[in-house]
């Protein structure tokens, strides 16, 4: 293992391709017509560590993609498959790695290298915090707001009412438990904010339940907290009016 982490053995480990990445482990291209999201561009260039987070197929890759083409060379680690750092650490010739000691050699893996990261699919912080190296640029993208200490979180919004972002938003709903989907149709035709009381009274539920199938759908990004209260982005609650 030591030709990857110190670069100073013959290196039989030799990867052609960008940046010395295996392939399974560059990045993907973007999306061919990639459109908007400039403020997210700009406010991602700050560098350091940055969380995406926001419902699914709302673009969270897509822009991550479009920023790190930019960067050359990076690494995509897809946290959705069964041991992603081990497979890593396997493609990259270090395949006698304990598990106690896998995050620990991936961070210095990228540290080394100063590879540019790409967490795509994280669905904690837990899972996310061991392999973030001490310095570096790494993009995270999540479901889940992930709160992660000194990092910036960009709440990834639906890019415009095309009707694409209803079937998108689709993906999200049909997921939903059902107490949180029935939660989410009823709370769509509240006004405007509503407390956790107010939805307890409509659904005939306990509070401690709504509440914490509200702050599921917060999670989920389909519902945003405003203090003590929660409220609909109007996209979303357009497309919460059209369930049954
Ligand atoms: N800014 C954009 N311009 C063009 N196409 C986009 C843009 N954002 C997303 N798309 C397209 O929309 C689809 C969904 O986007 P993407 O895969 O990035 O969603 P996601 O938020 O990562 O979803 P998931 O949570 O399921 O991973 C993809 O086909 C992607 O190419
Ligand atoms: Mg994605």
């Amino acid at each position: 293992m030591s030709d990857v982490l110190t670069g100073t053995t013959t290196g039989a480990v030799r990867f052609r391709g960008r940046g010395g990445v295996p392939p399974q482990f560059q990045l993907p291209e973007p999306p061919r017509h990639f459109v908007g999201r400039q403020e997210e561009l700009a406010r991602i260039r700050a560098g350091g560590v940055t969380v995406l987070s926001g419902p699914a197929g709302v673009g969270k890759t897509a822009l991550a993609l479009k920023w790190l083409q930019d960067r050359g060379s990076g690494l995509y680690v897809d946290l959705a498959v069964r041991e992603p750092v081990e497979d890593l650490l396997t493609a990259f010739g270090l395949s006698d790695v304990a598990a106690d000691d896998a995050a620990a050699v991936f961070r210095s893996l990228v540290t080394r290298r100063q590879f540019t990261l790409l967490l795509d699919n994280a669905d904690s912080a837990e899972q996310v915090t061991p392999l973030l190296p001490a310095s570096g640029t790494v993009v995270v993208t999540s479901r889940e707001r992930l709160n992660l200490a000194q990092a910036q979180e960009i709440d990834v919004e639906p890019l415009t009412d095309d009707g694409r972002i209803q079937q998108l938003l689709d993906l999200s709903y049909v997921e939903l438990p059902e107490r949180q989907a029935r939660l989410y149709r009823l709370c769509a035709w509240q006004p405007g904010p509503f407390d956790v009381q107010a939805v307890a009274a409509i659904a005939g539920e306990h509070e401690c339940d709504v509440e914490d199938a509200l702050d599921d759908l917060v999670e989920k990004s389909l519902l945003t907290e405003v203090g003590d209260a929660f409220r609909f982005h109007d996209l979303v609650r357009a497309h919460a009016r059209t369930k049954r």
